[in-house]
């Protein structure tokens, strides 16, 4: 198979930037190259160097952008993409007024398969070429999700809720069949081309202990498969959970007690942990999913970054659509910079980016499929363009500093800014010719 050869500037991340001009942590080239071959990265480095070991390669010239690893998305809603700015609410008031209406919508087969060529139009338009996706109840969400995903060759991890109280009639599943439901989309999907599955219990107050007992079978079945559900969010939905499960410590302690924790669960928010808590995360490798817009978005607080790192415990990042409010990593980590301003936390520019790349890959143990320009990897690439609206162009006269490149493209940049966007190795954007160049 012919070589693709994208020319541009390349940044990928060795490891966590301790520092805003931690050298070491990244591997930059002014102009650089990734070759592409099969779906996979065959080279990365200088353009000198690449070019010369594929001479005869189709070269597509990205400069002056830059090209990094696609951006991964480890929390959002498949079937809230028309819930994303409603009005007034916190969270509980928020899910029945809103979002429980909105999901019942995905029981109808062809509203699931239109919402899924728009959610993936979107994802790619920001250069998110992985994320997390939690779909409705329905069995034909999670479907409608990975048919499309596998039509576009992404890399994506899904699963339908498990709910079975707390929520309308027509969104409650039951424990057998929220098991036999998602026992069948592993068997579907698990592993097949690039999809991987998330057993998905909603969270504590939508499901019963006896559902619990059911995302356990799952998860001791299926060792290779994700666990994602929500903690620790808002004050109002801690009392409702401890209310619910009277046994339990704290709410943490609710799926401890159903051996929920581990290296592949993903708890989204954890705003309010205490000691406890912190200390069981960080004990069973589970990670904590930073949702700033969402956070902001529904007043739920503000996550402790620096705290949850300096007791050990994993993190990642994401946007939580759509109780968060864009689709856009870069707008995420804005709003991430933001909140740390307000904990007295300084989020450097570096470690945005390593964030929302070899960060999130890391917290998803998938650092060696994706979020790098590793060779060997998954050919999964965004194009960046630093001056893509008048006012960064502006502000990009005085930039002398990648970290300060970085920044800008942060703290201004929104979809406008992808030029480019590659899923194994195909240019993918859904308003761009496949032969995209800059
Ligand atoms: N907790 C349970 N479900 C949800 C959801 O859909 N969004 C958010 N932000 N929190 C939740
Ligand atoms: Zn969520």
């Amino acid at each position: 198979m012919s070589v693709l050869l994208l020319r541009g500037r390349t940044l990928s991340f060795r490891d966590l930037p301790q520092s805003h001009d931690d050298e070491a942590s990244h591997a930059y080239e002014e102009d650089g190259a990734v070759a592409v071959k099969d779906g996979l990265i065959a080279a990365s480095g200088s353009f000198d160097q690449v070019s010369a070991q594929y001479p005869s390669a189709d070269v597509v010239d990205h400069r002056p952008h830059l090209i990094l690893p696609g951006f991964i998305d480890t929390h959002l809603h498949f079937p809230q993409g028309q819930v994303i700015g409603s009005f007034g609410t916190k969270l509980l008031d928020w899910l029945n007024t809103y979002t429980f209406v909105e999901e019942q919508k995905f029981a109808d087969p062809g509203h699931c398969k239109r919402m899924a060529t728009h959610f993936f139009d979107n994802l790619l338009r920001n250069g998110t070429t992985t994320a997390v996706a939690y779909c409705s109840v329905h069995k034909a969400s999670a479907e409608a999700f990975f048919t499309e995903a596998a039509h576009r060759n992404l890399r994506m991890i899904g699963g339908k809720v498990m709910m079975d109280r707390n929520a309308p009639d027509a969104l409650c599943d039951t424990p057998q069949s929220a098991y036999d439901d998602s026992r069948d989309l592993i068997d579907r999907w698990h592993g097949k081309g690039r999809a991987l599955y998330a057993i998905s219990p909603r969270f504590a107050i939508t499901s019963t202990p006896t559902q619990l007992e059911m995302a356990q079978a799952l998860k001791t079945e299926f060792p290779g498969c994700y666990l994602q559900t929500h903690l620790s969010e808002n004050h109002a939905e801690i009392d409702l959970t401890l209310d619910l499960y009277q046994s339990a410590r704290d709410y943490l302690d609710v799926y401890q007690m159903y051996d929920l924790l581990g290296d592949r669960s993903l708890f989204g928010h954890c705003l309010h942990l205490n000691g406890r808590e912190r200390a069981a995360m960080a004990g069973t490798g589970s990670v904590a999913v930073f949702c700033p817009t969402s956070n902001l978005f529904l007043g739920s607080g503000l996550f402790d970054e620096d705290g949850l790192r300096e007791h050990g415990v994993r993190t990642a990042i994401a946007t939580d659509i759509g109780g968060g409010t864009s689709y856009s990593m870069l707008k995420t980590l804005d709003e991430a910079y933001k909140v740390l301003q307000l904990k007295n936390q300084v989020l450097n520019p570096l470690k945005s980016f390593f964030m929302m790349t070899l960060g999130n890959a890391r917290a998803l143990q998938l650092e060696h499929e994706i979020g790098t320009l590793e060779e060997g990897s998954e050919a999964d690439l965004v194009v960046l363009n630093s001056q893509a609206t008048a006012a960064m162009a502006l502000r990009m006269e005085t930039v002398r500093t990648l970290s300060e490149e970085l920044f800008v493209l942060q703290t201004m940049a929104d979809d406008r800014a992808i030029a480019g966007v590659y899923a194994a190795g195909r240019a993918c954007h859904p308003d761009m010719s496949s032969d995209s160049g800059p």
